[in-house]
């Protein structure tokens, strides 16, 4: 009897577990990702690229190759020379995916742009070793032939002389010509498009609440951002920041969106009474009462719109500097690493230290000025006003540029919290 009641205990429960795991893992990804777009720099493969990729599972070249390089606060890939992280439209055009785990040789994932000459690729797979000494990848020369001379039509391989045959040319097969079809279509240097699906496709865009104070809020909030206070000279939010608070870099407007209410509340106290200097929030931060500024801070926290359009890439040196200085600071200009107080990732430590990540180059650059130039004086530890005075020009570009083509916090990871000044009321 005790027996049966374990029994069935073990099987209910590895159902329930086995239910929960597919939910998880297979489910919700799908609704997630099933809203994706083409990026506009990814093209679909052609029938020579598809026959390679199948030669390409079938030789297990997955077996010692990915094709995903991580984000930089999980390795080193970028450094490796390997590319942005990837995002799940890179992988739109392809089913089955490649995406590997196992990197005995190099990700492959901008192999076409690293290495586009195919007359590399056809030697490089007749012989790995002709061109990498000591690599132990496997030589594949049964995609070739050896022939006393070559038809018209055919392509033939050039390696070096020791590793040529002792007579005839080397031709290759159909099968290693539509692997390196495949090798130099690999491409993904077009810029990343934000791997947040689209508005209403996942997360909310606004984090619900049944909390009718957050409600009266969000309510006062909408309506302020999406006209002003007209009576009291207030222009609407949305026309500088975007239209659900996202940034507009043109302009200079940051994103607002996701930001902790504390935070914003106390800027916009900041740019009311003189502590931040800045002829335009002035007007609009003097404009608005105190409970007005929070009620918008509550909604404009509660947001999570995907990141405002990213510009090109910027150069990879530029790059390099600023996530070397957002990690490791710079210790001969005295400069700690950003990440000690704005998050590994840069999305910030609510409430009090706002995200970074995501924020456009302007703002960002036009932000440590202010703190340098002792514009902005709203940090009483003075920790910013030091840190800005000792880079200089082109580490604040450089960093600005790094933290701009990073992705921004969603608020939506804190589901179910009342906002900071809510919780005081
Ligand atoms: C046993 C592991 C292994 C297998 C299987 C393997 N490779 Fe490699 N591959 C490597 C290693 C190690 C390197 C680095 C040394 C070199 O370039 O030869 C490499 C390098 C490469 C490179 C050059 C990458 C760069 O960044 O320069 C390409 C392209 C490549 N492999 C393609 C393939 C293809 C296509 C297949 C399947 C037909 C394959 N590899 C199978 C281990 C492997
Ligand atoms: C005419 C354009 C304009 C309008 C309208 C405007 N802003 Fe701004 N806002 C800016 C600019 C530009 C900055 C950056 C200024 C700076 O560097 O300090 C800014 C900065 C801010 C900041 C500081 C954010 C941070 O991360 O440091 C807050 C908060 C803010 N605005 C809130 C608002 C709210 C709320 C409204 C509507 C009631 C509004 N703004 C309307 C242009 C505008
Ligand atoms: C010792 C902690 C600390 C370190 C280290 C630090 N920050 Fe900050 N940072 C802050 C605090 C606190 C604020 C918010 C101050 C306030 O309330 O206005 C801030 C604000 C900022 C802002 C304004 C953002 C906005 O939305 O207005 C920028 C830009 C910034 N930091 C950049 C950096 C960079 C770049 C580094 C690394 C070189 C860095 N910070 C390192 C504490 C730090």
């Amino acid at each position: 009897m005790h027996l049966e009641l374990t029994a069935r205990r073990l099987v209910t429960g590895t159902l329930v577990f086995v239910l929960l795991a597919t939910v998880l893992l297979v489910v919700l990804p799908f609704f997630r990702l099933r809203h994706l777009e083409a990026p506009e720099g990814l093209h679909p493969y052609t029938d020579a690229q598809l026959r390679g990729r199948e030669e390409y599972l079938r030789q297990g070249c997955v077996y010692c190759h990915s094709q995903q390089p991580r984000d930089p606060s999980q390795a080193p890939d970028m450094k490796r020379g390997w590319g942005r992280p990837s995002v799940p439209a890179d992988y739109v055009y392809d089913t089955p995916h490649q995406l590997g785990t196992m990197r005995t040789g190099p990700d492959l994932f901008n192999i076409g742009a690293r290495q586009p000459s195919a007359a590399w690729h056809l030697g490089h797979l007749y012989q790995p070793r002709a061109y990498v000494a000591g690599s132990n990848m496997p030589a594949y020369p049964f995609l070739f032939e050896v022939k006393a001379e070559a038809e018209a039509g055919e392509t033939t391989v050039a390696v070096p002389p020791q590793f040529a045959p002792a007579t005839g040319v080397i031709v290759a097969k159909r099968a290693a010509l539509d692997l390196v079809q495949y090798m130099v279509g690999l491409d993904h240097t077009y810029p990343a498009i934000s791997p947040h699906p689209k508005q209403g496709a996942a997360g909310p865009l606004l984090l619900p609440t049944k909390d009718p104070a957050v409600l009266a809020d969000i309510k006062v909030g909408t309506a302020i951002v999406r006209d002003g206070v007209p009576g009291a000279g207030v222009a609407a939010c949305a026309g500088c920041h975007g239209q659900h608070a996202e940034g507009n870099a043109a302009i200079g407007g940051p994103r607002l969106a996701g930001q902790s209410d504390m935070y914003l509340d106390a800027q916009l106290a900041a740019y009311a009474d003189g502590r931040r200097k800045d002829p335009i929030m002035l007007p609009v931060a003097k404009g608005l009462s105190p409970d007005q500024r929070r009620a918008v801070a509550v909604y404009l926290s509660r947001l999570s719109p995907p990141g405002a359009a990213a510009g090109p890439p910027p150069e990879h040196a530029v790059l390099e500097r600023g996530e070397r200085l957002a990690w490791f600071g710079d210790e001969a200009l005295h400069v700690q690493g950003c990440v000690n107080c704005h998050g590994p990732a840069g999305t910030g430590e609510p409430p009090t230290i706002p995200y970074l990540a995501g924020q456009s180059e302007s703002f960002l650059g036009a932000s440590l000025h202010a703190w340098r130039d002792g514009r902005r004086n709203t940090d009483p530890s003075g920790q910013m006003t030091q840190i800005a005075k000792n880079l200089g020009d082109a580490d604040i570009a450089a960093i600005a540029a790094y933290y701009a083509s990073q992705t921004p916090p969603s608020p939506v990871a804190e589901a179910g919290q009342p906002p900071v000044t809510g919780k005081k009321r």
